[in-house]
């Protein structure tokens, strides 16, 4: 693979500035965004009122945990626009975000909101080793999600030429790369995997693709799958991250110099790490929920949102910035079967570690008698018969069992068996009743 590392004349200065002067920015940004939460949005105002807390009185970055939380909750119980900030008239983009059951959540942007988020995008794919005069195959889908029209905007910032693909289309997405010839691609980790199946369907080699570097996010995804994707495509693969309640993509990436976690832009996103259970910060360095509070959102602020994406901290590396920990998981993704925790993610690095399987997984939850139990659907490699399917299949179980420590029944199907992601990859599927 080429060295992909950005000039460092190219960056922004703040990404190499002193913690002492990111430090002091945030504070100032901090000051103005809780002041202009408080006097324009009713709840934060009433939030603040009732925890005897005035933004005057955040007088340092610890302070802020004295606030209390925002939580999706909140963005539904406000919907569509009751948390905008800013007149309607003033927003200048909205979108949603579907969820998994009833409203979904609706976020909003002034054109300074978006001119902000065309930056850290373009921040991030620079930092991925894009250069200005690249061009970027874009496979997010478009739409209400964040993805597609987030990273287009950060990549024509960038001065980079966008390939507004879109989702879907395998067959076409594949085509595109070979005829058009893009240096990096945009697309989340599950559906790179279908694009790579065409990529062997129409008997074109990968590795001979024109991709220089894999920009994968929206779900979570291992190293064993970097390991995977790089070797298949031979590429780099580097981890972006976002949600839209805070931003979309580009609120932490990794630099592909390190791909030693994700640098949080925190000149614009704030991070804390507090205890799940009781909301309470977590020593540093410590695993717990990823919180954030915007510093200079508009049209949406967002004071201590709770992510329920799980990770830790780390000192900047590549950057001044601080880093988080490629996320394990959502506290939602969070499967308990009798009495152990397991992520999706542990499942995965699993299945990338036992030759004979293809790299497509769903988890299936069942009710067995009055226990859970696990069913890991995946599928043996084409042309390798079904009995090395098995083998394989006994092999998985084992190695869930040894090391993730669970009992979990692995199905072994068919190629072309489990279903296949365009975009964010369901990686649960609950078949208990829910009588609980
Ligand atoms: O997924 C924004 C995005 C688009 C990020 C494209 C990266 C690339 P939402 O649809 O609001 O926004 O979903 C946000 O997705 O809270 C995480 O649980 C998960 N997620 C996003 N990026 C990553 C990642 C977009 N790199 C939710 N690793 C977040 C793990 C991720 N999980």
């Amino acid at each position: 693979m080429i060295d992909l590392t950005p000039p460092r004349d190219s960056l922004d200065p703040i990404e190499i500035a002193s913690r002492d002067e990111i430090m002091a920015l945030q504070l100032t940004r901090l000051k103005w965004s809780l002041r202009h939460a408080y006097d324009t949005v009713p709840m934060y105002r009433q939030r603040f009122d009732a925890a005897g807390m005035h933004p005057d009185d955040v007088t340092s970055l610890g302070d802020l945990a004295k606030l209390p939380f925002t939580t999706k909750a909140d963005l539904r119980d406000h919907y569509p626009f009751g948390l905008f900030a800013v007149p309607r008239e003033r927003v200048a983009r909205i979108h949603a975000s579907s969820g998994t059951t009833g409203k979904p959540t609706v976020v909003g942007y002034t054109q300074g909101d978006l001119d902000v988020f065309g930056d850290m995008v373009a921040r991030s794919l620079r930092a991925s080793g894009v250069r200005p005069g690249d061009m970027v195959h874009n496979a997010y889908g478009y739409g209400l999600f964040t993805g597609g029209l987030g990273a287009h905007v950060g990549i024509e910032r960038l001065g980079a030429t966008v390939v507004p693909v879109s989702g879907g289309m395998t067959p076409r997405q594949v085509t595109l790369i070979d005829d058009f010839k893009p240096d990096a691609i945009t697309v989340t980790p599950s559906y790179m995997l279908n694009i790579l199946e065409e990529f062997q369907r129409q008997g074109i080699d990968p590795r001979a693709c024109s991709l220089k570097v894999g920009i994968f996010g929206a779900e979570p995804w291992t190293n064993a799958m970097r390991a995977e994707m790089e070797a298949a495509f031979d590429m780099h693969a580097v981890d972006i991250y976002g949600l839209s309640e805070i931003m979309g993509p580009g609120v932490a990436n990794e630099c592909v110099e390190t791909k030693d976690g994700l640098h949080i832009w925190e000149d614009h996103f704030y991070p804390e790490i507090i205890d799940p259970e009781t909301g309470a910060p977590v020593a540093e360095g410590e695993m717990g929920e990823l919180v954030f509070t915007t510093l200079t959102k508009e049209a949406l602020p967002m004071i201590r949102y709770r992510t329920r994406d799980l990770t830790r901290l780390m000192p900047g590396t590549a950057r001044s910035m601080r880093r988080m920990e490629k996320i394990t998981g959502r506290s939602d993704d969070m499967i308990i079967l009798r009495g152990v925790n397991v992520f999706p993610t542990q499942i995965e690095e699993q299945l990338l570690a036992t030759p004979g399987l293809a790299p497509h997984f769903q988890i299936e939850l069942r009710r067995e008698g009055r226990l859970d139990a696990m069913r890991v659907h995946v599928e043996g490699l084409p042309g390798h018969g079904a009995e090395a399917g098995a083998a394989a299949g006994t092999a998985l179980a084992k190695r869930i069992k040894d090391v993730v420590g669970i009992t979990a029944e692995v199905a072994v199907a068919d190629p072309g068996g489990v279903s296949r992601s365009e975009g964010k990859a369901k990686r649960v599927v609950d078949n208990r009743p829910v009588d609980g």
